[in-house]
């Protein structure tokens, strides 16, 4: 009895320290009730002294009020551990799981936008920008498109009022910096633009680089030579460029400019023998648009085209960042996916 009744009493240890461990601040004075409390485990366990021989009763007595101690420096050790963890203030402990910091990473999109925008600036453009709520006047009408004009058909808008609206290209900046400074200058501008569009390969809002410079005399060659130095700067430099006669009503003459697929090598066929889907077995990939800029547009903005020329590209990023990270799906860009963009850190 004596015996049986001092483990029992020793074994309490154990037990109210495992139940501590698992407790929380909500189930803490639960557990001191369990054990401690006037019917718990402790007081059941003393209530049994009773029928020992008086002989034992000091002994045993004696552990009682040892476990006794014992318990109530736990409970105690834990309600404070409990509190300080709450509050934040916990000390070091080497035993704890490594807190491991989330780092974030660029998205593909400012990725490849910086570097294209770090070239065009090692060639001598100034990067500007400006609003994405555009007036009607920046978007379109200064840029030889007048109301009604057939070309706005090609671009589906988004509009605020009807004359407000989302731009629906970077090209505004190209107004918005003639009107503000004088030739000759060089800029780039990237941001956003939207568009009402939503399939596979289209979404409401992407992203462009606008590029225009003016200038005495500047040629189609000048034009070529810089878009093939930065596509070439960009993708390596067997990468090949051409030019498509293309329209746009605020450059004359236009171009598309395509260039060699990197997925298949200008092949139109991968290795395995597949054809390839990024360039649609064509070996091309068209990636952006540009031209001189069109006279009546510097007549717009009140520079003289008789004595300035210049040339104007835009450029879709999205669709180059595609190119070069290898992705297949544009949706992907805008799913706000970590694991996705982490792939490119
Ligand atoms: N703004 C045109 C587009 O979004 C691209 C472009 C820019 C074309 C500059 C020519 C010159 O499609």
């Amino acid at each position: 009895m004596k015996t049986q009744l001092i483990h029992d009493l020793e074994a309490l240890v154990p037990r109210f320290a495992e139940a501590l461990a698992k407790a929380d601040a909500s189930d803490l004075e639960a557990v001191r009730v369990q054990f401690l409390g006037r019917k718990g485990s402790l007081a059941a366990l003393m209530a049994a002294m009773g029928g020992l021989d008086p002989q034992d009763r000091p002994e045993v007595g004696r552990v009682a009020n040892a476990v006794k101690a014992r318990l109530a420096e736990l409970w105690q050790q834990c309600q404070e551990h409990l509190a300080q963890k709450a509050q934040g203030t916990m000390p070091f402990d080497a035993g704890d799981p490594a807190w491991v910091p989330h780092v974030g990473a660029l998205h593909p999109t400012t990725r490849i936008q910086q570097e294209i925008c770090a070239v065009l600036q090692r060639m001598g453009f100034e990067t500007v920008s400006g609003p994405e709520v555009e007036t009607d006047f920046h978007n379109f009408e200064a840029l030889n498109l007048p109301p009604g004009h057939p070309a706005r058909d090609m671009q589906d808008t988004l509009y605020i009022t009807e004359r407000v609206l989302l731009r629906t290209h970077t090209s505004p900046m190209q107004v918005r910096t003639m009107l503000a400074r004088r030739p000759p200058l060089a800029i780039i501008a990237p941001g956003k633009v939207y568009r009402r569009d939503s399939d596979l390969t289209h979404t409401p809002m992407f992203h462009q680089i606008e590029g225009l410079l003016v200038d005495r005399q500047v040629t189609m060659s000048q034009l070529r030579g810089v878009l093939t130095a930065l596509v070439q700067a960009v993708f390596g430099a067997s990468t090949r460029v051409r030019f498509r006669p293309s329209f746009f009503p605020f450059t004359e003459p236009s171009a598309e400019v395509d260039m060699s697929c990197v997925l298949c090598a200008g092949r139109g066929v991968l290795d395995c023998g597949e054809g390839c889907r990024v360039c649609k077995g064509t070996g091309w990939v068209e990636i952006l648009g540009c031209g001189m800029v069109d006279p009546a547009v510097f007549a717009k903005v009140g520079i003289d085209p008789e004595a300035w020329t210049g040339f104007a590209f835009g450029l879709g990023v999205e669709r180059m960042a595609m190119l070069k990270y290898g992705i297949g799906d544009l949706r992907l860009f805008f799913e706000n996916d970590s694991r996705f963009v982490r792939q490119f850190a």
